[in-house]
C-alpha cells in the first residue's frame, strides 16, 4: 500500500494589517520562509503560506501523521515568528491568537485553529481546502451538509453508484465535549436537530460509507470557550476531498452559491452572510466583514501540492457576492436588534453584566 500523506491546515491570527482586514505581506514572508526552512530539513514534503482576512493559513503535507508534534511546534514557532514582526510594524492585535507562553506539544487548545487528515494519496487527489474569517467552525455545517447528504446540491448522491452509499458523519458537541457519529442518509432527520444549531453542534470529519475513505475534515476549535473569555473569534478551516467516489469538485463548491448566515462580523456579535471571494479580495471591510470564505483547490502529486486554484474568484460566484452585498444591507439596517445581533448568550462583547449592575436598584417587581 502507498505510503500514506498527511495534509495540515493550522491557522492563527497574529497581528492584523490594518485592524482586523487582512495580513501585512511581512508575514506571509515571514512564515513562507519558516515553511521553506522545515521543507529543507525534511519535515515538511511541501507547504503553500496563505490569509483569509487576518488569519495566515499554513497548508502543510508531511508523512507524520495527524497530531503530530513537531508539525504543531513547527506551526507554533512560525506564529511567534511572525508575531515578532507583527510588534515590529505595531500591527493590531498583534500575537492575539497565540494564547500561551510556551508550546506544550499540541497547538490544539493554545489559540490556532487546526484541520487535518491522513491518507493513501490516490491516482489523482483533488482536495479543497476552505479558510473562512469572521465566522467559527458552525459555520461549514450548512454547507457540509448540502454537499454529502443533499441530492439538491450533489447530483452524485443520485447518480454516482460509489456515492449513492451516502457518507457518516462525527458532529460534535462543544459545549459537553462529546461525539456522535451519524450514518446518513438514513439518520438525517436525526442530524439535522443537531447541527442545526452550530453554534453548540460541528461537523468535524465525514467518511464515504462505500470505501471507508475520509472525505472531510474541519477545525471544531473555540477560542472563547479555550479563554472562558472573549479572545478574538476561531475563524475555521476545513479540508474536502473530491471526485471518484466523493463529491465533484463542482458539487463542493455549489453550497458556497447561496451565502448562507453565521455568526460572527463586527465584534464577533452578529450575524451575517458568508460572502465567497478570492484570497485577493479576502479583506473584510465594512462593519468589519461581512464574513469571507475562500476555497483554494489543490492536486496532491506524492504529497507535493500542485496549485492553488483560486475558486471564488471566478465569476460564477459574482451573483453570490452581490446577493451577500444585498443581505448585508438588509441586515445592518436592523442596527442592534436581534437577529441581526447575536443573541445575548453567544455575543462576544457585552456589556450586560456591567449595565445590569448598574441598573440593579431601578427594575421593580411587576405584578
Ligand atoms: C471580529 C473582529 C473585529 C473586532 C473589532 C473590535 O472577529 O475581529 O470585528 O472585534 O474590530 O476590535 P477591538 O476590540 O480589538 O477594538
Ligand atoms: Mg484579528
Ligand atoms: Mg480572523
Amino acid at each position: 500500500m502507498a505510503e500514506k500523506i498527511t495534509l495540515s491546515v493550522i491557522k492563527a491570527d497574529v497581528g492584523g494589517f490594518v485592524g482586523h482586514s487582512s495580513v501585512h505581506p511581512a508575514l506571509l514572508a515571514r512564515a513562507a520562509s519558516c515553511m521553506a526552512q522545515a521543507k529543507e530539513n525534511g519535515l515538511l514534503v511541501d507547504a503553500h503560506v496563505t490569509h483569509v482576512g487576518d488569519d495566515i493559513n499554513l497548508v502543510m503535507t508531511h508523512r507524520r501523521g495527524v497530531d503530530d508534534d513537531s508539525i504543531h511546534k513547527l506551526s507554533w514557532d512560525t506564529f511567534v515568528s511572525c508575531t515578532e514582526e507583527a510588534r515590529r510594524l505595531k500591527l493590531y492585535g498583534a500575537g492575539q491568537d497565540l494564547l500561551a507562553d510556551a508550546f506544550s506539544g499540541n497547538v490544539k487548545g493554545m489559540g490556532p485553529g487546526v484541520a487535518e487528515m491522513e491518507f493513501a494519496e490516490r491516482t489523482s487527489e483533488p482536495v479543497i481546502v476552505f479558510m473562512a474569517d469572521k465566522t467559527s467552525p458552525g459555520a461549514w455545517n450548512l454547507p457540509l451538509y448540502k454537499i454529502f447528504a443533499d441530492p439538491f446540491n450533489t447530483a452524485g448522491l443520485v447518480i454516482d453508484p460509489r456515492v449513492h452509499a451516502g457518507f457518516r458523519f462525527e458532529v460534535l458537541d462543544l459545549r459537553d465535549h462529546k461525539r456522535i457519529i451519524f450514518n446518513c442518509p438514513e439518520e438525517l432527520y436525526d442530524m439535522l436537530v443537531f447541527i442545526g444549531a452550530p453554534g453548540r453542534y460541528c461537523i468535524r470529519t465525514i467518511w464515504a460509507r462505500e470505501s471507508g475513505m475520509i472525505a472531510a475534515a474541519s477545525s471544531t476549535q473555540r477560542l472563547s470557550h479555550i479563554a472562558g473569555k472573549y479572545v478574538g473569534k476561531d475563524d475555521p478551516v476545513l479540508i474536502v476531498r473530491c471526485q471518484s467516489g466523493l463529491p465533484a469538485v463542482g458539487e463542493v463548491l455549489e453550497p458556497f452559491s447561496r451565502p448562507h448566515l453565521v455568526a460572527g462580523w463586527m465584534r464577533g456579535s452578529h450575524h451575517g452572510p458568508l460572502m465567497p471571494c478570492s484570497v485577493e479580495g479576502a479583506t473584510p471591510s465594512r462593519f468589519d466583514g461581512p464574513p469571507r470564505v475562500v476555497g483554494l483547490g489543490f492536486q496532491l502529486a506524492q504529497g507535493k501540492l500542485i496549485g492553488p486554484q483560486d475558486f471564488f474568484a471566478d465569476v460564477a460566484f459574482d451573483r453570490a457576492r452581490q446577493l451577500a452585498n444585498e443581505v448585508a444591507d438588509y441586515l445592518r439596517s436592523m442596527g442592534p436588534f436581534e437577529p441581526h445581533r447575536l443573541p445575548l448568550e453567544d455575543m462576544e462583547y457585552t456589556t450586560l453584566p456591567e449595565v445590569t449592575k448598574r441598573l440593579a436598584g431601578r427594575f421593580e417587581d411587576v405584578k
